[in-house]
């Protein structure tokens, strides 16, 4: 018999990844047809999201937390060595990579504010702080991050696989969903009120339209 389903993902965080994987190609397709503006645009509202999803990884639901998902070194090893407990959420190695994934986000839109292309037409809202070559710099980094990061995803996407055909253990319908088995022992999601989403979402907008027009 199948056990209950019940929620290991709130709405918010889902969102949150689907958004993010089409914006990644998205990004990466203005700059090929060259539509820049299309491109700031686009990068803003990623810098909109991974500004939620850091504060919503202080505030929002249980398995959405940073506190909930960073394990110390040895209770990572003792997961991969196959001897860690059942896992409700992101298991010790799995959200070390999240950490990863969201730093390299970040960091790739941290570049992009400041970033102009060669002839100076297109730049990030904030690369009126640095010098032109400074600028240029900065688009070879965004380009280099561009790379990393899809190297992670890559290593991401893999392991999901893994997961899915080796372990049996199926992550993709839960983050479509939201539902997966209820947890043999110990405690499910504890949702965030609504109040919490409203204040992460409204400070992440704010953050981001000071920005994007205003600094
Ligand atoms: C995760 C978010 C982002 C991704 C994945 C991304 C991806 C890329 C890629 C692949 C390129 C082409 C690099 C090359 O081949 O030269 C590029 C260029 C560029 N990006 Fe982004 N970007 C992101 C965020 C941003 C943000 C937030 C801004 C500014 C608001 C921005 C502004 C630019 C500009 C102005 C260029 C042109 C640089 C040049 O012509 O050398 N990007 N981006
Ligand atoms: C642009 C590509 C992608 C990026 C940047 C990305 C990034 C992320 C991030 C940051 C998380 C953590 C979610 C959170 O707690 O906020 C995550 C989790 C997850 N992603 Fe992706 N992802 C990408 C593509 C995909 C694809 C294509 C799939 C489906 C095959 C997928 C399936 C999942 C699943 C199932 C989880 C939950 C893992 C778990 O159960 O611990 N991702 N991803």
């Amino acid at each position: 018999m199948s056990r209950e389903t019940v929620v290991v993902w709130d709405l918010p965080t889902r969102l949150f990844h689907w958004a993010i994987v089409l914006l990644v190609p998205a990004l990466w397709w203005t700059h090929q047809i060259d539509r820049l503006d299309l491109h700031i645009l686009l990068g803003e509202i990623m810098l909109g999201l991974v500004l939620f999803r850091l504060i919503w990884g202080v505030i929002g639901g249980s398995t959405a937390r940073f506190t909930s998902f960073l394990r110390g070194p040895g209770t990572v090893l003792r997961y991969l060595r196959g001897r860690g407990t059942a896992i409700f959420g992101h298991n010790p190695a799995g959200g070390w990579s999240v950490i990863v994934m969201l730093l390299l986000l970040a960091v790739q839109v941290g570049l992009g504010l400041f970033v102009s292309d060669e002839d100076g037409l297109n730049t990030g809202p904030l690369s009126h702080l640095v010098s032109y070559e400074s600028a240029r710099t900065l688009a070879d980094r965004h380009e280099t991050v561009f790379y990393i990061l899809l190297g992670f995803i890559a290593f991401h996407v893999g392991a999901i696989l893994y997961y899915q055909l080796v372990r049996r253990d199926r992550l993709v319908g839960p983050m479509l969903s939201g539902r997966r088995a209820a947890p043999e022992s110990g405690e499910a999601m504890i949702a965030a009120p609504l109040w919490r989403f409203v204040l992460a979402a409204a400070l992440a907008a704010i953050l981001t339209w000071i920005v994007s027009n205003y600094l």
